[in-house]
């Protein structure tokens, strides 16, 4: 009797394990990217040029190093088919490899691995046994150099060549020239997906990343300015049905808004929601009023491909670092101050942003380190809520002395210097003049005069890349030049060959970070005016005084696991600011929290304990440009 009961038990525990393994299956399909995803990737230290051994030497040191702190996807940024040769570049075209489909494969040179039609599966499994996952950045659509061999379209459910309607498609029937990749219209446009043809193209894409073992795939130019919402929801939906879990993300998020971000959010599980980040302080404050627009949609965390879908305020660009563009690997440190670091990492954890490190592993010094393993800011940016902008702070300068002292001799930080656009006719548009550099490159420059105060104001000059068999190219840009701006200045325009700029867009100042050097198609005239191509207008060089830079002061609210307040004061003014906030504020954004129970603080960056005044206020002296993060907890906790 009792060793039949036992029997009866086994069965029944059989049963309840078999149903909590199917629940548990189930759940786990519904957990991509619960948390928002951490990882190191390629573009800010090594732009395109990366190679394997460089790759997996990081990806190494980031298992090593950086994997315990929840850093677990590698991800190989663009251009990984390109060979790095003379001549090769961004926009340039006829340099990449391609298979008889018409797919991109790794360039063979560079990735040694994939010779033998292997692809990235000697990779993937390398990064696989290190512990960590492995994630490739791959463009819109089609590539120009497929279209142009017109390769046939493989039917993977098949494995021949794709036929409909009794004849066989080709890349030329499904690459929509009208559909370029604004930042890069040589390499890559947009596919027909209306067409059996042109999703049986991008399924033979997608369903090779998987059986190579990629986990992650980073989907460029089809959201922001490039908005493809058929490549999107195609793209996600075949990703739904391989058997292997793919993280969707989409780069990058130039104008990106809430209500066009709702459109995707539920297909993808991160999407930027800026043009590209680099380590200049503009870009720093120009992602607090967006991350507070998305946090005030309600768009954190919001429900996303078979998981969660995060708004990715793009890499951290610490440490050692290239240049946007460059065909060079690392070669310079970060230029954003320790002040301006903490204020990004800050910003990033409070709006819960994907976090994907950019320096080069190989050179990480303790202080980035420290910053981006911090245990609080990790803890926050994984598991904290009712993120949000927290408005009921007030502020006040610490020292008029220090706005002044000190910080107008730096030329370059402290002052800006902007495009304005006039008609060529104009005798102001006059003043710009070449300057040799060495042999291989010239400097444009405008006139050192009164106005621009200081340093002169410098483009470096690269030739435009015209593909010879392209007329149009040929005559319509001969003899001009692609400009590159200036470290400091980094500002571009806003037009590119699809996007034209008018005398309209640029009153209303139609300039931005750079997101690629090729939206800059430049003509020096004899009589020293410069020609923006794709404008039509003459560039002048202004400078803009420090306070037309954002400044002011912001903050943010969460609530942690343990009832703990985060609360972050951010100082974005050029002194050093005195911030201010009544307990009973956040009260007002955080409703059920028991504010009135908070007693202790603690400051994460200083390790010190921070006062609360017996009129239950907090005053904190922020740093120019820095930032304090603030745990508030009750007694005992
Ligand atoms: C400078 O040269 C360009 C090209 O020849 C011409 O269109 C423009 O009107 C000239 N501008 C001035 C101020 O002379």
């Amino acid at each position: 009797m009792k060793i039949f009961l036992s029997f009866i038990f086994f069965l029944i525990s059989l049963l309840h394990f078999n149903s909590l393994t199917r629940k548990g299956l189930c759940i786990a399909q519904l957990t991509h990217a619960v948390t928002p995803p951490r990882g190191w990737n390629s573009y800010d230290s090594f732009c395109w040029t990366i190679s394997e051994e460089e790759f997996l030497k990081n990806a190494e040191l980031v298992s090593q190093r950086l994997r315990a702190h929840g850093y677990e996807y590698v991800v190989v940024d663009y251009l990984w088919y390109r060979k790095k040769v003379p001549g090769a570049y961004t926009d340039a075209s006829g340099f990449d490899v391609i298979d008889e489909w018409g797919r991109m494969v790794p360039d063979p040179d560079r990735w040694p691995s994939s010779k033998g039609g292997k692809g990235f599966s000697e990779v993937a499994k390398k990064v696989h046994d290190m512990g960590l996952k492995f994630g490739i950045h791959v463009m819109r659509g089609i590539s120009a150099q497929a279209v142009n061999a017109n390769t046939p379209i493989l039917d993977t459910s098949k494995g021949t060549a794709y036929f409909d309607g009794g004849r066989k498609w080709t890349a030329s029937d499904i690459g929509m020239q009208d559909r370029k990749c604004a930042w890069m219209p040589h390499g890559f446009m947009g596919v027909n997906t209306k067409s059996g043809a042109g999703k049986a193209f991008l399924r033979s894409l997608y369903e090779q990343y998987a059986e190579w073992g990629v986990d992650f795939v980073k989907h460029d130019c089809v959201f922001g300015d490039d908005l493809d919402i058929e490549e999107i929801s195609f793209v996600s939906e075949v990703l739904r049905k391989l058997s292997r879990p793919i993280i969707y993300s989409l780069s990058p998020g130039t104008s990106v808004t809430p209500a066009m971000a709702k459109e995707i959010s539920g297909l993808v599980n991160m999407y930027r929601i800026t043009g590209d980040d680099w380590d200049t302080w503009q870009d720093v404050s120009a992602h607090f009023d967006v991350s507070r627009d998305f946090a005030a949609a309600k768009m954190i965390g919001s429900n996303g491909l078979l998981g969660k879908s995060w708004p990715d305020l793009d890499m951290l660009p610490l440490g050692w670092l290239t240049d946007p563009g460059s065909n060079e690997g690392p070669h310079r440190k970060c230029n954003l101050n320790f002040n301006e670091q903490k204020t990004q990492i800050t910003l990033w954890a409070m709006a819960k942003s994907p976090l994907m490190f950019g320096g080069d592993m190989r050179q990480l010094d303790d202080i980035t380190y420290n910053l981006i393993t911090n245990p609080t800011v990790l803890e926050i940016n994984a598991f904290s809520s009712n993120n949000q902008e927290f408005p009921f702070v007030s502020g006040s300068p610490k020292s008029h002395f220090s706005l002044h002292s000190g910080h107008t001799k730096k030329v370059g930080s402290s002052r800006l210097k902007s495009f304005n656009f006039l008609s060529c006719k104009e005798t102001k548009a006059k003043g710009w003049s070449v300057q040799a550099v060495d042999q291989d490159l010239d400097k444009i420059c405008w006139k050192n005069s009164f106005e621009t105060r200081g340093a002169p104001f410098c483009l470096y000059k690269r030739k435009a890349w015209i593909k010879s068999d392209e007329e149009v190219y040929t005559t319509q840009y001969h003899g001009k030049s692609y400009l590159l701006a200036s470290r400091w200045t980094s500002l571009c325009v806003e037009a590119s060959p699809k996007k034209r700029l008018t005398s309209k867009d640029s009153k209303r100042g139609s300039i931005s970070p750079c997101k690629m050097d090729t939206n800059q198609m430049w003509e020096l005239n004899i009589n020293g005016t410069l020609l923006s191509s794709y404008s039509g207008l003459c560039a002048t060089i202004k400078t803009v005084e420090d306070n037309a830079i954002p400044g002011g002061i912001r903050s943010w609210v969460a609530t942690g696991r343990r009832d703990e307040v985060y609360l972050a004061f951010f100082n974005l003014n050029q002194g050093k600011t005195t911030i201010t906030t009544r307990l009973s504020n956040l009260a007002k954004v955080l409703p059920g929290v028991k504010i009135g129970a908070l007693s202790k603080c603690r400051e994460v960056w200083s390790h010190q304990v921070c006062h609360i005044s017996r009129g239950r206020s907090i005053s904190m002296d922020v740093e120019a440009h820095g930032a304090t993060l603030l745990v508030l907890t009750r007694n005992g906790a």
